[in-house]
């Protein structure tokens, strides 16, 4: 493997050659004159000893200096190598690896968190390792990195990926009934590919449709949503808003509704707004009926904040390290079917029945050990790092029925 594409691994594999190579040279040395002196020596052949030396300086002095150089070698080439692998290049791109049990959760300086470490091909990559719960190992085999992830202490390993590709990544400390599961993958993006992902808005958040569509059809080159543009009437607050309107030169006032909006879109020329120029394009067939009711909806009902994507938030926290989607029982419940499912819980000693809902559910992540589900045990740790409406989005799209991609 040329050196420059992979260096940890190119690095290892060197020295691994090296002691390799130099202790089977060693072995079949010392094999071969052994065999040849017990052939060349035996006693049917000699039958009396025949030598009487004493002793021989230069083959002592050999067989002492050799071997240390030897050592000596290895070790100095195995030293420069571990520090080709602990001096991370400059310039590096960062990321951090979180292990807990089980998963691997990854977070990127612009916020983005992933499952998979997203990285760019042929540029040097540093990860930086941490553990929210118990020793962990970070383990890329097709880079030969490997380092253990201790709760509290900032550890790190760096690689540089050759071309586009998928890696595995394991845990290679065992952490408990999860750790098999701890496995995830390396995805090593083109840099163009990798710029497109890092950019896109954060995972869990879409934007509405509806402003999607007022953006993808240019409607906010005029129309603003803090009234600041002169050219056309403010998006802000339409909801119910009285608007002075004329109607073939007839002045009048409207209420702004759905009838309203879905006349001023397609048929922009009948009714006119007070106060602007008459220079709104009629929006025909390139705006369809379900997309019209979109836009019309976000004008009315407004920026309700961005909306969570609630699959996404279980892959990312990796909450699917335990729990199936399928109905197979993992470290803990499956997520399939929980709607009305009744379950079987201890609280405080106190066994009882509970209907899986919005409720149950937010105690469930919020404080998993105050409820501990029959048969499972008592390991999840604590949601604290999400907010309410991440949460909100999580019970959401697990009452629906969660969907593991
Ligand atoms: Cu984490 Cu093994």
């Amino acid at each position: 493997m040329n050196p420059l594409t992979n260096p940890t691994a190119s690095g290892v594999d060197n020295v691994l050659i090296y002691i390799f190579g130099s202790s089977l040279l060693l072995l079949a040395g010392i094999t071969i004159v052994m065999i040849w002196f017990v052939i060349r020596y035996r006693r049917s052949k000699n039958p009396e000893p025949t030598s009487d030396v004493e002793g021989n300086l230069w083959l002592e002095i050999t067989w002492t200096v050799l071997p240390t150089l030897i050592v000596l070698t290895m070790f100095w080439y195995g030293w420069v190598n571990y520090l080709g692998l602990r001096d991370v290049p400059e310039g590096a791109f960062e990321v951090r690896a979180t292990g807990r049990m089980w998963s691997w959760q990854f977070e990127y300086e612009n916020g983005r968190t992933s499952s998979k470490l997203y990285v760019p091909a042929g540029k040097p990559i540093k990860v930086i390792l941490n553990s929210t719960d118990v020793l962990h190992s970070f383990f890329m085999p097709a880079f030969r990195i490997k380092r253990d992830t201790v709760p509290g202490i900032e550890t790190y390993v760096w690689f540089q990926a050759p071309e586009v590709g998928s890696y595995d990544i394991f845990c290679t400390e065992y952490c408990g009934t999860g750790h098999a599961d701890m496995i995830t993958s390396a995805e090593i993006l083109s840099p163009e590919e990798f710029t497109a992902w890092y950019s896109e808005k954060t995972t869990a958040q879409t934007v509405p449709r509806g402003r999607q569509l007022l953006e993808e059809q240019g409607c906010l080159g005029c129309h603003s949503f803090d009234g600041s543009s002169s050219i056309a009437p403010t998006f802000g607050k339409l909801k119910g808003v009285k608007r002075e309107i004329s109607t073939e030169g007839q002045k009048k006032e409207i209420t702004i509704d759905t009838d309203y909006l879905r006349r001023a879109i397609r048929t922009p020329e009948v009714d006119l707004v007070e106060g602007f120029p008459p220079i709104m394009p009629a929006y025909g067939d390139e705006i369809s009926e379900s997309d019209l009711d979109e836009i019309i909806n976000y004008l009315l009902e407004g920026d309700t904040g961005p909306v969570l994507d609630g699959n996404k938030l279980l892959e990312e926290n990796g909450c699917f390290g335990c729990h199936s989607t399928d109905g197979s029982a993992l470290v803990g419940p499956s997520f399939k079917g929980l709607k009305d499912r009744t379950t079987e819980v201890k609280r405080d000693g106190t066994e009882l029945q509970l209907k899986v809902d919005a409720d149950y559910l937010r105690r469930a992540i919020r404080q998993p050990n105050k409820e501990i589900v029959e048969d499972y045990p008592a390991i999840m740790p604590a949601a604290n790092h999400l907010s309410d409406e991440e949460i909100d989005a999580i019970i959401k799209t697990l009452l629906k029925g969660a969907d593991q991609q």
